[in-house]
């Protein structure tokens, strides 16, 4: 059984790319903070492991792993009910797969430019239209999508990087937005301050958080920082917060 005490206890969390680096170590650490976690890969052994590890550390039943190919709408849905019955709901998506190794413009295969551009934004795209279905009936909810600093500075050498990455920005935008306009009820009742203060955040880390980010790149252990941050991201449920209600 998940745990019943914690930052982020009672949170049903999806994260895809959970088979390693920051999916994974957002996975230990929102599991250790009480969350029950769906760990989504196209690496289904890997994400096993890591569910297993999870499981032995916070007991049965706190991790789950299921194979997904954020490209695939087909996929999704099916993934996200069977994560949805698992876990008895679901309250958080981490949009966290992503893939790089592009190289200069010129010689850039068009094949691998669509790959990148799929894997980094289809997937936000799919993750959160399906995904809102399921929060609708466990609010406040969280969607976390993972950009990057090559998302607003171009390094001349990654351009299907480059251009995914800061089109998750928007697209995060565009969804903290859609929800945000949908709010009723309690929540809502905050008014345009919040809703405003949840666009500025808006599915990226907020600035301060960034600046966690950017300082704690240079140690060792960035991915696991990484990944702790990413779980601070989910507020605990006192807080309300998150993208809902959803009328
Ligand atoms: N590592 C960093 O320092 C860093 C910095 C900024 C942003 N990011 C972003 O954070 C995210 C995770 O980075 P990481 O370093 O942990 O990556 P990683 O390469 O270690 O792990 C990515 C995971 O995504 C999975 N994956 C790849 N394609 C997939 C698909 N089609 N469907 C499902 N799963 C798929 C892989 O199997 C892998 O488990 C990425 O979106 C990356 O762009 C990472």
């Amino acid at each position: 059984m998940a745990q019943s005490t914690g930052r982020v206890a009672g949170k049903k969390a999806f994260i895809t790319g959970g088979a390693q680096g920051l999916g994974a170590a957002a996975g230990r650490m929102l599991a250790k903070e009480g969350a029950k976690v769906a760990l989504a890969d196209i690496n289904l052994a890997g994400a096993q492991a890591v569910a297993d590890e999870i499981n032995a550390a916070h007991g049965a039943g706190t991790a789950f792993a299921f194979e997904l190919d954020v490209t695939q709408e087909d996929q999704w849905i099916d993934v996200l009910e069977k994560a949805n019955e698992a876990m008895g709901g679901l309250s958080v998506l981490v949009n966290n797969a992503g893939i790089g190794g592009d190289g200069p413009i010129e010689s850039l295969d068009f094949g691998l430019w669509k790959k990148v551009m799929s894997v980094n934004v289809d997937s936000v795209f799919l993750g959160a239209k399906h995904a809102l279905t399921h929060m609708r009936a466990h609010q406040p909810g969280s969607i976390i999508n993972l950009s990057s600093i090559a998302g607003l500075i171009a390094n001349g050498n990654s351009p299907a990087y480059n251009a995914s990455k800061a089109a998750v920005w928007l697209l995060s935008k565009n969804i903290a937005l859609y929800c945000a306009l949908r709010q009723a009820g309690p929540s809502g009742a905050a008014g345009p301050h919040r809703r405003a203060e949840r666009h500025r955040q808006c599915g990226a880390l907020s600035g301060q958080r960034r600046e966690q980010v950017h300082d704690r790149r240079r140690d060792q252990g960035r991915r696991r920082h990484l990944g702790d941050v990413i779980g601070f991201e989910v507020p605990p449920p006192r807080c309300g917060g998150g993208p809902g209600p959803l009328a």
